[in-house]
């Protein structure tokens, strides 16, 4: 039989690595579930400046900072090396020099100890940060997958399996909160500012375009919405007018929680789950929280989440991923690459 978290107990206990993009994490976690550290470290700051993740300066920093984060975490949890069963690491998809920092970390640590060492999918990471909060939930799933870097809906019929059903073509769901908030001059990252102004805000005040809202597929489209609010921005500037920061933040963002949460509705339907789980960091979202929740109650399905420090990336949704690939006997060979482009 398959290893199947939700009906068997594996002892372990895990050190997990995540560097695909500027946070710097490490944590301790114990038989995929009880996490006994989770060090964070944040390069946000460094990023700021610049209104997003500069790769070079992501690099460089995760080289900097993965030792003492990793010793952290293992001091944090009361660990030390002999206590490990396995080290689990993100192998993509990230930037490539990010990602490769992490590997090459896991890799000396795993050479050094001779304990076994995972490969784990970030995406899958996002979705597994559910299970460490809601242990009994059980496949198959529809899972909305919204971050700084990616936007799907997947089906996932059983644990490990994934089927696509949809995605962005073109920017993600956080990158357009990150460039809307850029072009505002909110700063960086956007998803949590936009999230706060848009509470005191009409969503209706402005009428933004759904786009693909009605497609009958699973495909999203982001561009287009930007282009909409930065013309709506220009226009009023020019025409002299007083920009109501709160109902155009409020105006976006219903744009882009009503076709996802429609598009994840129509797909738990035609999927028959009965339960959808949200993942990544825009899973954050007050609004998409609450609308999901609530679009999907009346049809009798559950939706989870994870709190909002799971939701962003974080090293314990790796260990939770890396503690399954570890009992179905994934490893991760030494040579191996970072996958920058990894898919689920
Ligand atoms: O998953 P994550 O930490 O990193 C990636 O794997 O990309 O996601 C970061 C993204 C950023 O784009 C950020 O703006 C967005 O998640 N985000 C939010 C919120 N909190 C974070 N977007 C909308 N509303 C939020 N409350
Ligand atoms: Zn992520």
């Amino acid at each position: 039989m398959m290893f199947d978290p939700t009906v068997e107990v594996k002892k372990d206990t895990i050190l997990a690595i995540e560097t695909s993009c500027d946070e710097t994490a490490a944590a301790v976690v114990r038989d995929g579930w009880q996490v006994l550290s989770n060090v964070v470290a944040s390069q946000v700051d460094l990023h700021a400046r610049f209104g997003g993740v500069v790769p070079e300066i992501a690099s460089r920093n995760h080289l900097e900072t993965v030792n003492a984060v990793m010793a952290q975490a293992l001091n944090e949890a009361g660990v030390a090396l002999p206590d490990l069963t396995a080290v689990a690491v993100t192998i993509g998809p990230g930037l490539v020099g990010a990602l490769h920092i992490g590997l090459v970390a896991a890799k000396a640590l795993a050479f050094a100890t001779g304990l076994p060492l995972v490969g784990v999918n970030h995406l899958e990471g996002h979705i597994f940060a559910n299970l460490l909060q809601h242990r009994d939930a059980t496949p198959p799933f529809v899972c909305l997958v919204v971050s700084g870097g990616h936007t799907s809906l997947v089906h996932m019929p059983e644990f490990g399996s994934y089927e696509l059903m949809g995605s962005t073509l073109d920017d993600a769901a956080g990158e357009a909160f990150d460039k809307i908030a850029k072009f505002l001059g909110l700063g960086y990252p956007g998803g949590p500012m936009i999230d706060k102004l848009a509470a005191d805000g009409d969503p209706s005040a402005i009428e933004f375009p759904r786009a693909m809202m009605h497609t009958k597929d699973f495909d999203f489209s982001l561009s287009g919405l930007k282009t909409a609010v930065i013309n709506h921005v220009r226009k009023e500037r020019e025409a002299g007018r007083e920009i109501d920061l709160a109902d155009l933040a409020a105006g976006f963002q219903a744009a882009v929680v009503d076709v996802q949460v429609h598009k994840t509705v129509e797909a738990a339907e035609l999927k028959r789950v009965d339960t959808v789980l949200l993942a990544g960091g825009v899973a954050c979202n007050t609004s998409l929280r609450e609308r999901l929740r609530a679009e999907l109650i009346n049809r009798n399905v559950r939706v989870l989440y994870p709190s909002p420090a799971m939701c962003t990336d974080n090293a314990a949704m790796i260990g939770a991923a890396g503690h399954f690939r570890l009992w179905r006997g994934e490893f991760l060979q030494l040579d191996a690459d970072a996958l920058p482009n990894l898919q689920l």
